[in-house]
């Protein structure tokens, strides 16, 4: 279970985050909404490691872990520009989390032949990631976030820089393969449409605080 209690956060003079407290339970998936500038980005690379709020605590299973280094955490972090490596093919973009995990590059690369076939995306293993549409790079994206059996699930405005068609077929995709991970799920996202469509409950940023949205 990952737990937000208190996180403030401000930029010089102006407060961001005032006291956020959330609570995301395994195979829970919240969805953050709010306007554009009210944090959201901020709130989720807090919950990353990628910097310390200025007061509150991250708390996940039973341990305060604000001053954990990001990749002690084994959280997966999905950002919507989702920065697949140009340089590798499909195969080595999935295989890259388990490789830096220190699994044998052989063994790595297996596994994440088994995760483009469960993905539906073998046929593109030896392709470089630019020669596929964005809707297959948002698919690889998740495959190689899934494939280090994360602790939770971050995803930043994941859809985006599709479509809106595709942007509709990817919802349920992305939730089936998140319903499998069973892991707490947070998922920033300007629609409220996709947020009904995947998420158990919505919570707004306004003013720096959370409330329910209904
Ligand atoms: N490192 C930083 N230093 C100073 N200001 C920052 C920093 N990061 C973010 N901000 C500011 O904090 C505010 C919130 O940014 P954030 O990216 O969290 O918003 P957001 O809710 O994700 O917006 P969007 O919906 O547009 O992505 C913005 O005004 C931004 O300019
Ligand atoms: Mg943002």
């Amino acid at each position: 279970m990952l737990e937000l209690r208190q996180i403030t956060q401000d930029y010089g003079e102006r407060p961001l985050l005032c006291g956020v407290n959330l609570t995301v339970a395994a195979g829970e998936v919240v969805a953050l909404l709010g306007p554009s500038g009210s944090g959201k980005s901020t709130l989720l690379s807090i919950v990353a490691g990628l910097q310390m709020p200025r007061d509150g605590e991250v708390w996940f299973d039973g341990q305060n872990i604000t001053q954990m280094p990001p990749h002690k955490r084994h959280f997966a972090l999905m950002f919507q520009d989702f920065a697949l490596f140009a340089h590798l093919n499909v195969q080595d973009n999935v295989a890259f989390g388990l490789i830096e995990q220190r699994m044998p590059k052989p063994q790595a690369r297996t596994k994440a032949l088994q995760m483009l076939e469960v993905f539906g995306l073998a046929h593109y293993a030896q392709q470089r990631v630019w020669q596929l549409s964005g809707g297959e790079q948002q698919r690889v994206a998740l495959a190689r976030a899934l494939i280090t059996r994360p602790r939770a699930l971050l995803l930043d405005e994941p859809f985006s820089a599709l479509d809106a068609d595709l942007r509709v077929a990817m919802r349920q995709e992305f939730s089936q393969h998140i319903a499998q991970a069973a892991i707490p799920t947070l998922l920033v996202t300007h629609d409220v449409a996709e947020a009904q469509a995947m998420a158990s409950r919505a919570v707004r940023l306004v003013d720096g605080r959370l409330k329910a949205d209904t």
